[in-house]
């Protein structure tokens, strides 16, 4: 990475905004002069232009107890009215919402007014099965309509949505609704994917048979009309909203009234339920769906290409855009199927002219050739976002000129889960853009790269990536866990002045532009999705097997990192079964416990790991072996032959 990095500073290739372009943007320098000169005050301006409040907010921000912040405390708001109802009473309610396209070819256009609609008769459900302000429901649901409304009409009437992306195990979600003691699952039959149905309520059948649990209920949306199995809390999702009232009063419920809880992994085996509350996460992801992706709401069709099981489907697919009227694409289906154009067929079908996906993808379809996405019309797009992984600069200028047309701009945007909304990216009108980096700081958001004594890198170095302030959509904590709150993000560089510290390196170049380096915990990340090595490896060593495990994120050229697995077997089994059946056996183990995207690319079945004196693996060493590179310093290894015992036995 640094070399690659070094190669282009060194080649300065950069990107000026057109002067048509910045001539119409929404987002302008005055932006950052307002942030600069009174940054509570600028928060508090957006909060009051991009949303409607029920009861006004006199409060900003309290940060007397950090790191626990509140902000806009006073206020009272309904984050589904501010993405539906006053869409509809200003005069758009025939505004097309969500252009819904199914993975068989299927689709519907949904507009604000229905959409409007629909979430009031699903609040109306909710409430008839006795879920209150402050209850979490599970939602676990594929790409369609309905995992929309499901997110609204939870928020409508002040309870609390954790969705779990349909990837994921039984296991995985009876986990995650045991945590959260969900009261009710919403879910659907199956769902379309690669050309199949992949059931879903089988999974949600597993999670809670056998084992007592808080679900009243399972609301099933039909999707793809599979046989399910039915039992006395099963309820279709079709059959309620027909028997409710068409009308629903939307009140107005505290700033920090919790929105949802969504969780992603860490850096011990346990998942954590990253919690987000209402006001000030509306605030920052509506002003940053606006300014960084240059919404025009009238003219622009935007496309996300996240699921909505991710964090990025939640503030950019769900909440952003809707609060700020936008007319976007909703695919339920993968990018290769039926072919390999489907997604440029789509841009080409609804004039997208917004794209944000991340940069896995953008490989994936390099390594297809231009030939692909040159077979349709794309002239319709005029900006491009990446998200989820550190975009490499050849990736960077592909999407730019294949995609891009060498016209649109590329936006390059830094967050995570518990950032909640976007915090570094370039602004489109604004900023001079450098192919892989993600440029700046948003007007409002402070950040620094620390050495590890916590001092400022300067320009020029790298460093660890921290938030200096406290921001609108930022995490308010672990879901029932204030201690790891505390521990993971905040004690670092010490409790007198908390920052937030991020997980990731970065390194500021020669102008003071931000580069980030990836991960420098546990957490690794495949296709834009968070995976922690301690997850995978406690899943391992919980098969009868296995003796022990080391799990190593790879280098790979498509997905950025790939998940490889050194595990020692026990003997016994060893004498049993052939290498190729215990690998099959603890891919397909871990698969039904994680989900398929912890699936291990590769198996490594060795007599030895490498360990400190004090029996710590050294994951880095085992990084190089998977990387293939040679083996780097081994002078902390307790026995410096292991090294070579572990490469023999891979040949
Ligand atoms: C990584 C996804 C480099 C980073 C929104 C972060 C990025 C983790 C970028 C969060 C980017 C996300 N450049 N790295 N533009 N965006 N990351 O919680 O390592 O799924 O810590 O949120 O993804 O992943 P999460």
């Amino acid at each position: 990475m640094s070399v690659q990095i070094d190669h282009l500073l060194n080649e300065t290739r950069r990107f000026a905004p057109t002067a048509d372009f910045a001539d119409q943007a929404i987002g302008t320098s005055k932006l950052y002069a307002d942030a600069s000169e009174d940054r509570l005050q600028f928060w508090a301006d957006q909060a009051r232009d991009l949303l409607h409040w029920h009861k006004p907010f006199t409060k900003v921000l309290d940060w007397t107890n950090p790191p626990f912040a509140k902000w806009f405390e006073d206020g009272q708001l309904n984050v589904a009215w501010n993405c539906l109802d006053r869409h509809v009473l200003a005069g758009h309610g025939d505004r097309v919402a969500l252009y819904f396209e199914g993975e068989p070819g299927d689709s519907r256009a949904i507009t604000y007014a229905e959409l409007t609609a629909e979430v009031k008769r699903a609040a109306n459900v909710l409430t008839k099965l006795g879920v209150q302000a402050g209850d979490r429901v599970a939602i676990y649901l594929p790409m369609i309509p309905e995992a929309v409304i499901s997110m609204l009409a939870v928020a409508r009437i002040g309870a609390v949505h954790s969705v779990i992306f349909g990837g994921f195990s039984a296991e995985s979600l009876r986990s995650r609704i045991d945590d959260a003691n969900a009261v009710l699952v919403i879910t659907a039959d199956g769902g379309y994917r690669k050309g199949r149905v992949t059931p879903l309520k089988p999974a949600v059948d597993m999670a809670l048979t056998g084992v007592p649990t808080t679900v009243r209920n399972v609301l099933v949306v039909k999707r793809t009309g599979n046989e399910v199995e039915w039992t006395d809390r099963d309820l279709w999702w079709h059959d309620e909203l027909a028997s409710v009232d068409a009308e629903h009063e939307a009140e107005g419920f505290p700033a920090e009234n919790p929105l949802f809880i969504l969780y992603t992994s860490g850096t011990t085996g346990k998942p954590k339920g990253i919690l987000h509350t209402s006001g000030g996460y509306l605030t920052q992801v509506a002003f940053t769906h606006k300014n960084v992706f240059d919404l025009h709401p009238e003219t622009d069709v935007y496309w996300c290409t996240a699921d909505v099981g991710w964090i990025t489907g939640h503030s950019y697919v769900t909440y952003g855009p809707l609060a700020n009227g936008a007319t976007q694409v909703l695919f339920e289906g993968t990018p290769d199927t039926p072919h390999p154009g489907r997604w440029w067929e789509i841009v080409e079908k609804y004039k997208v002219s917004i794209l944000y996906t991340a940069p896995t993808a953008i490989r994936t379809f390099m390594k297809l050739g231009r030939q692909i996405p040159q077979g349709f019309d794309l002239s319709s797009l005029r900006l491009l976002g990446s998200v989820g992984e550190p975009i490499n600069p050849e990736a960077w200028m592909w999407y730019r000129e294949v995609i891009g047309g060498n016209v649109a701009p590329v936006v390059d945007t830094w967050w995570q889960t518990e950032t909640g909304a976007i915090m570094i990216s370039a602004l489109p009108g604004v900023t001079v853009t450098k192919p892989g980096a993600a440029q700046v700081p948003i007007p409002g958001v402070a950040i620094d790269v620390l050495d590890e004594a916590g001092v400022h890198v300067g320009h020029g170095n790298g460093g660890l990536l921290v938030v200096t302030e406290p921001w609108p959509s930022m995490l308010r904590g672990i879901w029932g866990d204030p201690e790891r709150f505390i521990e993971t993000y905040w004690e670092k560089f010490g409790e007198e002045n908390p920052r937030y510290f991020a997980g990731d390196g970065a390194r500021l170049d020669e102008d003071g532009d931000i580069w980030l380096l990836g991960r420098v915990d546990d957490v690794m990340n495949v296709s834009g999705h968070r995976l922690s090595t301690a997850e995978i490896e406690s899943s391992l060593v919980s098969h009868p097997m296995t003796a022990e495990a080391a799990v190593v994120g790879a280098h790979d050229e498509t997905t950025g990192q790939a998940v490889v697995a050194f595990v020692i077997i026990k003997y016994s089994h060893l004498e049993e079964s052939s290498h190729e059946d215990i690998q099959a056996v603890l891919r397909a183990h871990v698969t039904q416990q994680i989900g398929a995207i912890a699936r291990p690319r590769q198996i490594f079945i060795v007599n030895e790991l490498p360990k400190t004196r004090s029996g710590k693996i050294i994951r880095r060493l085992l990084q190089d072996v998977a990387e293939g590179r040679e083996i780097g310093d081994t002078t902390t290894l307790a026995d410096t032959s292991v090294m070579q015992v572990i490469k023999s036995t891979l040949r």
